[in-house]
């Protein structure tokens, strides 16, 4: 069954071009609800951690890099079927396939720097939102 959360990351990428607020925008104007929120940088080896399930990947090393070069922001988002609509939302993780309207398809530079990540399954949101987050930073 679905459940209703999902975790994303705006990555350095977006943050770097000062997209942070608009893409909030974009999440909250589609009726995702901020649960939990954090501005934080991750060390290469939290990185690697979060992406462990990418490690045999040739691009693992790269993402690792890409993902620990600057600054990101948590969340967990609240809405009803949040994994599968959280995922419409942002678009393809390449944007030149990403469609009209996709976060990714407005602010996304390549596959790699794809300026959000999004949930790809129930038991992947709660793993990762548990990443970032204790009970005492969700509301
Ligand atoms: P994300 O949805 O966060 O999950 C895995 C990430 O790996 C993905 O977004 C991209 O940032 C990155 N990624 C996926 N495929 C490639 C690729 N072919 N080359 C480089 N990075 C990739």
């Amino acid at each position: 069954m679905a459940t209703n959360r999902t975790f994303t990351m705006i990555k350095p990428d977006a943050v770097e071009a000062n997209n942070i607020g608009p893409i909030l925008a974009m999440m909250t104007e589609a009726g995702f609800k901020v649960v939990a929120l954090k501005y934080t940088k991750l060390t290469q080896e939290q990185a690697g951690l979060f992406y462990e399930i990418h490690k045999e990947r040739p691009f693992y090393g790269e993402l690792v890099e890409f993902m620990s070069r600057g600054p990101i922001v948590a969340a967990i988002l609240e809405k009803d079927n949040a994994v599968e609509d959280f995922r419409k939302l942002i678009g393809a993780t390449n944007p030149a396939q990403a469609e009209d309207g996709t976060i990714r398809k407005r602010f996304a530079k390549s596959i790699g720097e794809n300026a959000v990540h999004g949930s790809d399954s129930d038991e992947n949101a709660a793993i990762e939102g548990d990443f970032f987050f204790s009970k005492l930073e969700r509301f």
